[in-house]
């Protein structure tokens, strides 16, 4: 058995979220004397039908009991440290269609919590926190059923249990990575086999077919996100989500695709000829993402200010297409008038966990430098924290064609040598890092040329 598979025998360490979360509210002034209340997301009928919909666990309902059922709540007594869970009791009209739901014995055996109720005495049970008169009850104001009252207590706080979450989320324990790195397993087999598939191939939907299938045959249900399955010129559009065109007379594959394992994601991207063998541009332009790559996670240790990788790869970027001969003039002007932000327009990476674009990196998408505008991860990041490093370039019409108009910033680019480059499409590669206080550990071991 992995170590991976060794740590993930233990529960998910809800109480320690618990904890945590209690220490970062009490430590921002916050009431010592409160609950966290937390609702699971409900079960939701598809319209003008009589099925539920696809059904997608609440973050924050997770991260602090490990459950995935529907229709479950939490509360967590701060000053007790109690942790209560109260699941779906039994509902004999849909026991013959769904079978018998968890019994709180099975709920006990699984989940870090001290006690397991029913869900029909979610009021009864917070009743119990009266008497005291002075206990405050942390929720999510949208996240909250209506028949819940929260008559017992003496104060509500709703503004800040989803910010103590968030940031809380930042930092990862033991147990998340080895989900993270469960995930990314799953997701290389799953990458190895679309690549495999590609031989004999002629649409991008049966690399789709291939990825998604592994990941479910070897556990991971779910798709962190809905896979990116591109060739040829349609690499250089970045969430490209088609996945359905024939892939004759394209060069190139990039495939951007990660498993969702019991709520942790894995995001890998990698690009590869379509042939097995790149043309010379193709080569050029990847030698220069690998380098790109490469050079930030040199980088990389705690604290690392993220706008300076993501900086240090545009210089990459910058020196490499002057090589190639797509860039001409001086390197600091390239920079300072943000030319490479049209090969390279989104940011380094992004925070990683129970969503593909986890909490607490916050963005400034308003920020009107185009280099930082998509840079979801901006300040220092923690050690403990997990990060994809995934530079890219591309060669998209669309956002390239402004530039070439404008006399200003088109000075800076050789026309002639980019037009033998636009059927490269895009490259991207993308590995998940678990930063530590002197380095960082990658997580993804999924196959590079
Ligand atoms: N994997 C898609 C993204 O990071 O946006
Ligand atoms: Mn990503």
């Amino acid at each position: 058995m992995s170590v991976t598979d060794v740590t993930l025998k233990a529960k998910y360490p809800a109480k320690a979220h618990c904890r945590r979360v209690a220490k970062y509210l009490t430590d921002a002034g916050f009431p010592h004397d409160g609950v966290i209340y937390l609702e699971a997301q409900k079960t939701r009928m598809v319209e003008d039908d009589d099925q539920a919909m696809h059904f997608r666990q609440r973050r924050y309902f997770f991260y602090l009991s490990g459950c995935k059922l529907p229709d479950a709540y939490l509360t967590y007594n701060i000053p007790q440290d109690q942790l209560t869970l109260f699941i779906p009791p039994i509902d004999p009209d849909s026991v013959i269609w769904a079978g018998l739901p968890e019994s709180k014995e099975e709920a006990y055996r699984k989940y870090d919590v001290d006690h397991v109720l029913y869900s029909d005495e979610v009021n009864a049970a917070s009743a119990a926190y009266g008497p005291s008169g002075s206990t405050t009850v942390y929720a999510i104001p949208e996240q909250v059923s209506e028949h819940i009252t929260f008559l017992p207590f003496a104060a509500t706080q709703f503004s800040c249990l989803r910010d103590a979450i968030d940031e809380c989320r930042v930092v990862k324990d033991s147990y998340e990575v080895a989900l993270i790195r469960k995930a990314n397993e799953i997701s290389t087999l799953a990458h190895i086999e679309a690549a495999k598939v590609v031989q004999k191939a002629t649409n991008e939907q049966e690399l789709y077919g291939a990825f998604v299938g592994t990941c479910i045959s070897h556990g991971a249900h779910e798709q962190a996100y809905h896979s990116i399955c591109a060739s040829g010129t349609s690499c250089s559009t970045l969430h490209y989500v088609r996945n359905d065109q024939p892939l004759r007379e394209r060069l190139n594959i990039l495939l951007d695709a990660g498993a969702e394992y019991e709520c942790y994601c894995a995001d890998i991207t990698r690009t590869f000829p379509i042939t097995g063998t790149f043309t010379h541009e193709s080569k050029t332009i990847y030698d220069i993402v690998d380098e790109m790559q490469q050079s930030c996670f040199k980088m990389l240790r705690a604290n690392i200010r993220w706008e300076d990788v993501h900086e240090n790869a545009h210089w990459v970027a910058i020196r490499g297409l002057k090589k190639a001969g797509i860039l001409v003039g001086d390197e600091q002007e390239i920079f300072e008038k943000r030319v490479s932000v049209a090969f390279f327009p989104h940011g380094l990476g992004h925070y990683l966990g129970m969503d593909t674009h986890d909490t607490g990196g916050h963005a400034d998408y308003d920020d009107p430098d185009t280099m930082f505008k998509y840079l979801r991860v901006r300040g220092e990041v923690p050690a403990g924290a997990v990060i994809t490093v995934e530079p890219g370039i591309y060669f998209c019409k669309f956002i390239l064609d402004p530039v070439l108009e404008d006399p200003q910033l088109s000075k800076y680019i050789d026309r002639e040598v980019l037009d033998r480059y636009w059927t490269v499409g895009g490259v991207r590669i993308e590995d998940d890092v678990h930063i530590t206080q002197d380095g960082y550990e990658n997580l993804t071991d999924t196959p590079k040329l």
